[in-house]
């Protein structure tokens, strides 16, 4: 079997947190922890053959234990930024933690990605692959309803990282779930990501105010520096965007199906990465609130050193009737699936 497991450390209530090493046929390999599912490490190959870490992240499991970045995290029950942490559902005003200023933000203070999940490993025809289960209980912060959910990373042959979310419910709850790696295709530790190319099929996005809320307003990216419609080097637009990139892009897929949601294009070492989802929504997020944050062999990560690409549905959701709803009745599964694929060209 291509998975190896080692020790990476415990938490505080003594739960052994273990290191998986996901390898494929091609030698590729992912690293993930049974702490919030976090993706550690993902190792590609470039133009030179060389393989190196593209993503952003810590050795040790107190550094994700302190983290406010998000490294790599599952990120739910619901991903982004709900106003005031409050919302109503069937008649009945739920009050959820709030953890970034007046807002609630991915899931709480104690979210998914502050959680210990079960793992399970097992191989496919299509490479290796690992479960991650975790049961949200009733109440936990704020939510309503028990809510088992399951996360699924397979390493593909086709050099795919493919992640796959299923959860249910025993009460109407909102659930939003995204993964939230920082990529920097020429290597986590080599610099910031202006000069990745980058392409979006969005025609439009979720305008905010200066809490990063949506307004409820969707506006055109047409004429805005926000355009990302055809391909364009992060560099030559950020500048024009005050603070950097943090907006929920409306995708132009509107029919759940896996779709090509996004493509980025590292020049100097030639990696390539196409991002499918089912998701109506993805936040690109141009890492500008890292502040040297001290990462993985001694690397140290300032504003912009990496980017992430969030699918998921939009933010404020539960108080947005005229977005795609977020809430999951009983009845029902929630379900996603987003594939980052990989190549070099
Ligand atoms: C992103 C979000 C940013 C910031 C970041 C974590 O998903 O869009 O505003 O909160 O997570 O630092």
């Amino acid at each position: 079997m291509n998975i190896k497991e080692q020790t990476f450390g415990k938490t505080s209530d003594d739960k052994n947190i273990i290191l998986y090493t996901l390898t494929n046929a091609n030698g590729l390999t992912a690293k993930l922890i049974n702490y919030g599912a976090i993706l550690t490490t993902l190792e590609l190959p470039g133009r030179d053959g060389k393989f190196t870490d593209v993503t952003l992240g810590y050795d040790t499991l107190e550094d994700y234990i302190k983290d406010d970045c998000y490294f790599g995290a599952t990120v739910g029950r619901c991903a982004n930024r709900i106003a005031k942490g409050k919302f109503t559902l069937n008649g009945k005003e739920y009050c959820l933690a709030t953890n970034n200023g007046p807002n609630h933000l991915h899931g709480g203070i104690k979210g998914f990605n502050k959680v210990v999940w079960d793992a399970e490993v097992f191989e496919e025809k299509t490479g290796p692959a690992i479960k991650f289960t975790y049961l949200s209980k009733d109440n936990e912060e704020g939510y309503p309803g028990n809510l088992t959910v399951t996360v699924i990373y397979w390493l593909t042959n086709d050099n795919e990282l493919k992640i796959s979310y299923q959860a249910e419910t025993d009460k109407s709850t909102p659930v939003n779930l995204t993964h939230h790696s920082y990529f920097n295709l020429a290597g986590h530790d080599s610099g910031d990501v202006l000069s990745h190319e980058l392409t979006i099929n969005a025609d439009s996005f979720t305008e905010t105010d200066e809490t990063l809320v949506p307004t409820g307003e969707i506006k055109s990216v047409k004429d805005t520096p926000l355009d990302f419609t055809t391909t364009v080097r992060i560099a030559d637009h950020i500048n024009q965007v005050e603070g950097g990139f943090d907006h929920n892009y409306v995708l132009n897929n509107k029919n759940s199906s896996l779709t090509l949601a996004a493509h980025v294009y590292e020049p100097t070492t030639g990696r390539d990465m196409e991002l499918y989802t089912t998701e109506p929504g993805v936040q690109f997020y141009s890492g500008n609130f890292l502040d040297g944050v001290k990462g993985k062999n001694g690397a140290v990560y300032k504003k912009h050193s990496g980017f992430c690409l969030e699918t998921q549905h939009f933010p404020d959701s539960p108080n947005k009737p005229q977005f795609p709803s977020v809430i999951l009745e009983p009845v029902k599964k929630y379900t996603q699936l987003t594939v980052y694929k990989f190549s070099v060209k």
